[in-house]
């Protein structure tokens, strides 16, 4: 079997809804010839000699078993070596029209650098590394570093809190910590070794930090455990051996919301990954070799990982680091970038179309986004007028939109329509990507097999970017997604299958939120209000919320015998302490103050009714007989909600 120096060539070329048929038939009737061609794409030290291997009773799979390979070699050495002087990587900063160009060559040179820089700190392969980082150049190098070296990278978005930052770096285990002293967010800095300081504060764990200087400013340094980045990295040389992992090593860890407070580490491993992750880029966004991909999301996020470093640099395309906020200095900001990089894809989150939508059209009159063929979105559902906007006058109607459903769990995007081929309908992701066999199920774990259905989104098979566990918990994760319809994987959300097969993703039906895309744990928020001196109990619900798609609204139960100044200072006392706990993206929109909380008999939150009655809707909260109190409706009714968003 011949791998990949040129992996373009070997992605499949889909032209036409009969090309997709015929290859999705395929992808599902003989699996093992699709997966294992699909392969060919990566470039590996031993070729794999199975696809897949799936034992359902644990929820265990492997992919591609006696493979080995890199995926650091596969992103960077081997388009290094054909190839030096083409763009890896565009680094959007935060100052306006300033750009910085790293070639592949750069790329492998200051990976491995900072690769050493990591084994002379006593990192070695399984090794956990957290990455709490603004987006720079560095965290790429860090990411594909602890690759390089077959350690595990953790990233955790840059706007978590100390707190949530502790407990991530607990629950994996991290020995050393990379940071910047600050990170630059349009006009505003954020102060992140000073978060890194508090986070790791009387932690022996952290034996290491390393700082990035993305600024000027002084920070203090912890002798022995603090050391600059930049100075470590030059006493360093440019070569490094890369690791040759076994195909289901881990790769990362990704923290993730789920229904309980605690948050899952959800664990990818190396070739199923990799493969998926390549493949799904090079066909989702129509790919051509000197394409230039444009993603914005930040690296702390799935979309990050797989479509901002690892898909764009397995295919060897160039790809955007964006620095900047989307609308600083003002909402033309995306599309300036658009044309000054002369991007050819785009992709972005509805949350931020929307309010670039809303700041008006006369910000797209100041660019010609000429350049972009493929327009997609992810990471919550869009509605059909931010679809249009996207389509009608970021595109000019010339650019195919791709409405694109995934999760962090499932390592890439599962359901999309093909650009130019797939008939789309504006909220609509359309149609199953190759491999993926969807199931809708309706609450009593019937598969409803006719199209003209809405129930529960499973998919019936394993494909290879599905994540394989939980870090340190495969308990948690055989029940979280495989137990609710047993020997189906659970994507905890809804959907409707139109009359046409299309799918429309409805949103989550579990205790997850979708804030802006970002997604937060219903008793994630609570338990942070519940830390404040003056509540006992707190429940939150999901609201519509024009911008941020989902608001949150918190219903708060006083302690007995609190008083407080006006409801005002207490919200902003409240919202205070939700950032301090977990950051700033789940403060809560509105508050409403009560007696006590709707609960069954048994003690669970009744959030249905609290969540109808947030937004209004009291004519009809379904059944209530359940209530174990049920004049606590009289209260809840009686007023109208003040504060929601
Ligand atoms: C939601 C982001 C509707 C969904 C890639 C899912 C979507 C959660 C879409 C995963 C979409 C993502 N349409 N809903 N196109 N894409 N979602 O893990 O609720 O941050 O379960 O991954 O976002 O969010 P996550």
């Amino acid at each position: 079997m011949k791998f990949a120096d040129e992996p373009l060539a070997y992605h499949p070329k889909i032209r036409s809804m009969e090309d997709y048929e015929t290859l999705y038939r395929q992808s599902l009737e003989d699996p093992e010839v699709f997966w294992s061609e699909r392969a060919r794409a990566l470039s590996w030290f031993y070729p794999p000699h199975s696809t897949v291997d799936v034992d359902p009773e644990s929820a265990d799979v492997a992919w591609y078993s006696g493979g080995r390979l890199n995926a650091c070699f596969n992103a960077v050495d081997r388009h290094a070596a054909h190839r030096p002087n083409k763009t890896a990587l565009v680094w959007a900063k935060n100052e306006p029209g300033e750009y910085e160009r790293i070639s592949f060559r750069k790329l492998k040179h200051e990976v491995c650098r900072l690769a050493n820089v990591l084994k002379s700190f006593g990192v070695h392969k399984g090794d956990r590394v957290c990455l709490y980082m603004p987006m720079i150049p560095e965290l790429v190098y860090a990411m594909l570093a602890c690759a390089r070296i077959g350690a595990v990278h953790s990233v955790v978005f840059a706007g978590f809190s100390a707190e949530s930052l502790r407990e991530r770096i607990l629950d994996a285990g991290c020995e050393v910590v990379l940071t910047a002293n600050e990170a630059l967010r349009g006009p505003k800095r954020i102060p992140l070794k000073h978060i890194v300081d508090d986070a790791v504060e009387g932690l022996s764990l952290v034996h290491t930090v390393l700082v990035a200087r993305r600024t000027d400013t002084q920070v203090p340094m912890h002798a022995g455990r603090d050391h600059f980045l930049d100075e470590v990295m030059d006493k360093h040389r440019s070569t490094c051996p890369v690791e040759w992992m076994a195909a289901e090593d881990p790769l990362f860890i990704l923290y993730t919301s789920g229904s309980t407070g605690k948050p899952k580490g959800v664990l990818h491993t190396t070739g199923g990954y990799l493969v998926y992750a390549a493949l799904t880029h090079a066909v989702v966004f129509d790919l051509r070799p000197d394409d230039v991909h444009f993603c914005t999301a930040d690296l702390g996020w799935i979309t990050g990982h797989s479509y901002v470093v690892y898909g764009p640099l397995v295919n060897g395309t160039t790809t955007v680091l964006l620095e900047a906020l989307p609308n600083d200095p003002d909402a033309s900001r995306i599309w300036q970038i658009v044309d000054d990089l002369k991007a050819t894809q785009l992709y972005t989150a509805p949350t931020a179309l929307r309010s670039l939508m809303a700041a008006g059209d006369t910000y797209l009159e100041t660019s010609s986004r000429d350049t972009l063929r493929v327009l997609a979105s992810a990471g919550e559902p869009i509605n059909p007028e931010a679809w249009r906007w996207y389509h009608d006058q970021v595109g000019k109607g010339r650019a195919a939109v791709v409405d694109t459903f995934w999760q962090t769990e499932t390592g890439g995007v599962l359901v999309t329509p093909l650009p130019f081929v797939t008939p789309t309908k504006p909220g609509s992701a359309t149609k199953p990507f190759f491999g993926v066999e969807l199931a809708v199920l309706d609450e009593q774990g019937h598969i409803l097999d006719k199209n003209g259905v809405s129930g529960n989104l499973c998919v019936k098979r394993s494909w290879p970017g599905q994540a394989r566990t939980l870090y340190g918990d495969h308990r948690r994760f055989r029940e979280t997604y495989y137990a609710r319809f047993p020997g189906l994987y659970f994507t905890g959300d809804g959907c409707v299958r139109d009359e046409d097969g299309d799918i429309w993703v409805t949103g989550r039906v579990d205790d997850v939120l979708n804030v802006s895309g970002h997604r937060l744990g219903t008793a994630e928020v609570e338990s942070a209000l519940a830390e404040h001196d003056a509540i006992a109990e707190a429940a939150v619900v999901g609201i519509p919320h024009a911008i941020k798609g989902t608001g949150i609204f918190a219903y708060v139960v006083l302690r007995s015998g609190v008083s407080y100044r006006s409801e005002i200072e207490l919200q902003g006392a409240l919202k205070e302490q939700v950032r301090h706990a977990i950051g700033p993206i789940a403060t809560p929109d509105g508050f409403r103050i009560v007696s006590g909380l709707p609960k069954t008999r048994s003690g669970k939150i009744m959030r249905r009714i609290l969540r109808k009655i947030a937004c209004g809707e009291t004519e009809n909260l379904g059944d209530t007989t359940t209530l174990a109190d049920p004049t606590l409706l009289d209260e809840l009714l009686e007023k109208t909600v003040e504060g929601a968003a």
